[in-house]
């Protein structure tokens, strides 16, 4: 009896070792990992469903009491059932454990050669950091291979969803945390807020655009140029702040009304505020809802704009950026 619990121990070991090894090796690709787990524990979870409900529904019409006063077999154990009971279960429980330890080490330990990006998230939205310090919003671009996302928020807890990648992670305000993802096919990808945060979170859409290298490396060069000759118009001055200043995360300009009302077609528009006062939307209006955002709340919203203290320079290419968008 011992020498066959050993065998099947043992048995139960080779079976779980070459997931050990394959996290060891770390070449890794964490989606084939966790589809592999799901498709395992699928099998293991249907094999012991029907195991434990095709004998039971058997056994409750075999074994039902035909006649009123009959009493049923009185049955004491059976020592060699209920070992094997036991035995089996805690082998399966061994394997999928040993398999569960492998799939999280690959999602937690990042591979040697990979490149290093930031997220920031803030309600709404999330800005994202190259290796080479361009901003950008809501898009995160990489070039194809190992990524690590340092992930950090600017007020509540978010969470940076990745379903293309089997892997997400919280975004907590003074904390870092992180997570990797292998990029292995250019191709954009959806990025979630997974993280309940507040009236916008459903609008918390972002992607990951992976790039061949040589794309990856013309789009780091094309923006360096830009920023280096950067002498711009008041209306480009003004988008490049509205988009900086993460204002598209709570404001649609494209007619779509999100945490905040769209820009577009919203300079010269007659608001009612909360008290019931009409403002007409110019350059003074815009202005103070920049520098004070809470001082004429606009009846319909809530009062979750920061406020911005810009330039007066900086007002101006504002408001002469939403003169442009209709
Ligand atoms: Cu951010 Cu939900």
């Amino acid at each position: 009896m011992l020498k066959q619990v050993v065998r099947l121990l043992m048995a139960a070991l080779v079976v779980s070792i070459p997931y050990a090894a394959a996290a060891a090796e770390r070449v890794v690709d964490p989606v084939k990992s966790w589809d592999n787990h799901l498709k395992t524990w699928a099998v293991v979870g249907t094999v012991v469903y029907l195991t434990v409900t095709i004998p039971l529904i058997y056994f409750v019409f075999k074994y039902r009491r035909k006649h009123k006063d009959e009493d049923g077999a009185y049955i004491e154990g059976n020592t060699g059932l209920e070992i094997l009971w036991t035995i089996i279960p805690m082998i399966i429980i061994i394997m999928l454990g040993v398999q569960s330890w492998a799939v999280f080490n690959d999602l937690r330990e990042v591979p040697k050669d990979h490149i290093e990006v930031k997220v920031v998230a803030f309600m709404y939205g999330f800005e994202m950091y190259t290796p080479e310090g361009i901003k950008t919003l809501n898009e995160l671009r990489v070039p194809v291979g190992n990524v690590k996302v340092n992930l950090t928020s600017k007020d509540v807890i978010h969470n940076f969803a990745l379903p293309a990648f089997r892997t997400r992670e919280d975004m907590v305000a003074g904390e870092n945390t992180y997570l990797w993802f292998y990029a292995k096919e250019p191709g954009e990808y959806p990025v979630y807020c997974a993280e309940f945060c507040g009236s916008g979170h459903s609008s918390m859409l972002a992607k990951v655009i992976v790039m061949k290298k040589e794309d990856y490396e013309a789009w780091v060069k094309s923006k360096q140029s830009e920023a280096a000759t950067a002498t711009l118009t008041p209306e480009a001055k003004g988008k490049n702040l509205v988009e900086s200043l993460a204002c598209l995360g709570c404001h649609g300009i494209a007619g779509e009304t999100k945490a905040g009302p769209a820009l577009n077609g919203l300079f010269g528009k007659t608001e009612e505020l909360e008290d019931g006062t009409k403002v007409v939307v110019d350059d003074a209006f815009i202005k103070e809802k920049i520098a004070d955002p809470k001082a004429k709340p606009i009846k319909g919203f809530g009062h979750i704009m920061p406020p911005n203290m810009l330039t007066n320079e900086e007002y101006e290419a504002i408001a002469a950026y939403l003169k442009t968008i209709k």
